[in-house]
């Protein structure tokens, strides 16, 4: 009974000491494995600045770091078993020799000290290991904390909505004074936006990089929640819908272009609610221009993509993203940049294919060239998070002063010069 207090009070001590160095440990293992893992997808660009021996120093040094917090968990660990076995066999030492000189004296008889000698063993073991499991305890709690951490994040709630429409949307949007604030961010990345466009329409985001193009398309399949004002999908507030009935009703061709490692035909069922046959597939990446680079390799619709397959160029990859995009059919089309990675001429006819597309559907186009936007219904310019111009390809022309007007007459002078170029070679 004496020793155990004190085998307790040791335990806990250790306790705290060893869930702080396991946690440490842990934490410092979470930053290898970032770093091994930042080097290893972004190899092309740690060889392309040759900064190979920065890496291999980096990752050495986060090793070694490791190696170190390792070693003192051991430490505490080397230190616990023994501190904790002397006390018990200080225990057991003092006992069984106190007990001996009562035996000679007589006032206890040898099947007593015999007796005790056997029950002192019997009980020193469980002590010991009640010790060692309070410690061991301790790493248990770390990764349970750290399981906890990643499990109990709230998870985004796909289903719920005041309104749960039958039929798809009409398709008709409202912005009222609409900002929004990124969760992490400082300040807000759309300010006070307001504009109103009717099923059918098209309406095109033109404006400087980082001026919030994506982050307000972005708004519409609820990735992010807005934080001011208000929108209004066929007169109804977005939040009232579904995430997602908005996904279903809502077509994305994301400003990155993203592919699985699966077939090219996979990629472009992607999303695609409804059996579909090989003519609609081939339909679609006629549209978006991919069908002819598709139908070149060997395996065609079944060649695989990426790791295991071939690697796709980024306006190849981009045109697959709006051929999987075409096929899903949506109400509402968002492209954003869409056509950034490909040459003039695919754009084009890729534009001619979005045309017939964009009939009966709300689009939003986002692009850089003004021949992109021109058609659109409504121009909105934006600068900063804010719309700074806003009307029709003529209209906007007109504000001679206008940031439109400078962008359509600098990407004009430049045609000019490019063919006048041509000309001249020929
Ligand atoms: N931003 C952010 N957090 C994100 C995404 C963007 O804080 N997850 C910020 C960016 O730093 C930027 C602003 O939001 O200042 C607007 O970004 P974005 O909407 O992506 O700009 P775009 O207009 O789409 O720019 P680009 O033409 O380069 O695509
Ligand atoms: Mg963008």
């Amino acid at each position: 009974m004496v020793v155990i207090p004190p085998i307790l009070w040791i335990s806990l001590w250790f306790f705290k000491k060893v869930t702080k160095a396991y946690e440490d440990y842990q934490a410092q293992e979470a930053v290898l494995s970032t770093t091994l893992q930042e080097n290893l997808t972004g190899v092309r660009v740690v060889k392309a600045f040759a900064r190979q021996d920065y890496e291999k120093e980096k990752f050495d040094k986060d090793n070694w770091l490791k190696y170190i917090k390792g070693k003192f968990l051991l430490l505490m660990h080397s230190l616990f078993w023994p501190l904790s076995d002397i006390v018990l066999g200080a225990q057991m030492l003092f006992g069984f020799i106190y007990a001996a000189f009562m035996a000679i004296d007589g006032r206890i008889s040898v099947g007593d000290y015999v007796a005790y000698v056997g029950l002192v063993v019997w009980l020193i073991f469980p002590i010991r290991n009640l010790g060692r499991v309070i410690v061991q305890t301790s790493t248990g709690m770390v990764s349970y904390q750290r399981l906890m951490d990643i499990t109990k994040q709230a998870r985004e709630d796909l289903d719920g909505g005041a309104v749960q429409p039958t039929g798809p949307v009409r398709g008709e949007i409202e912005f009222r004074n609409v900002s929004f604030m990124y969760s992490d961010g400082t300040h807000d990345v759309i300010k006070d936006i307001s504009f109103h466009i009717k099923p059918g329409q098209s309406i095109a985001l033109l404006g400087s990089t980082g001026s919030g193009k994506t982050s307000l398309v972005n708004l519409l399949p609820r990735f992010h929640e807005y934080t001011g004002g208000q929108i209004l999908l066929d007169g109804v507030e977005l939040r009232d819908y579904s995430r997602k009935y908005l996904r279903e009703q809502i077509g994305i061709v994301q400003q990155e272009p993203f592919l699985f490692s699966r077939s090219i035909r996979e990629n472009i069922l992607y999303g695609v609610g409804r059996r579909v046959t090989q003519e609609e597939i081939e339909a679609a990446a006629k549209a978006a221009a991919v069908h002819d680079v598709i139908a070149s390799f060997p395996d065609g619709y079944n060649t695989v993509v990426g790791e295991k397959g071939v690697t796709l160029s980024g306006g190849q990859k981009q045109r697959v993203t709006i051929a999987r995009t075409i096929l899903k059919n949506p109400k509402i089309l968002i492209l954003d940049d869409s056509t950034s990675a490909v040459d003039t001429e695919t754009e084009a006819s890729i534009r001619k294919a979005l045309d017939d597309l964009m009939e009966h559907r709300t689009t939003f186009i986002i692009a850089h060239r003004i021949q992109s936007v021109m058609r659109a219904d409504l121009i909105l310019v934006l600068d900063k998070g804010r719309v700074i111009q806003k009307g029709s390809h003529e209209e906007l022309l007109a504000q001679f002063s206008g940031m439109y007007r400078k962008i359509y007459d600098i990407q004009t002078r430049i045609d000019e010069e490019l063919e006048m170029e041509i000309a001249r070679a020929n």
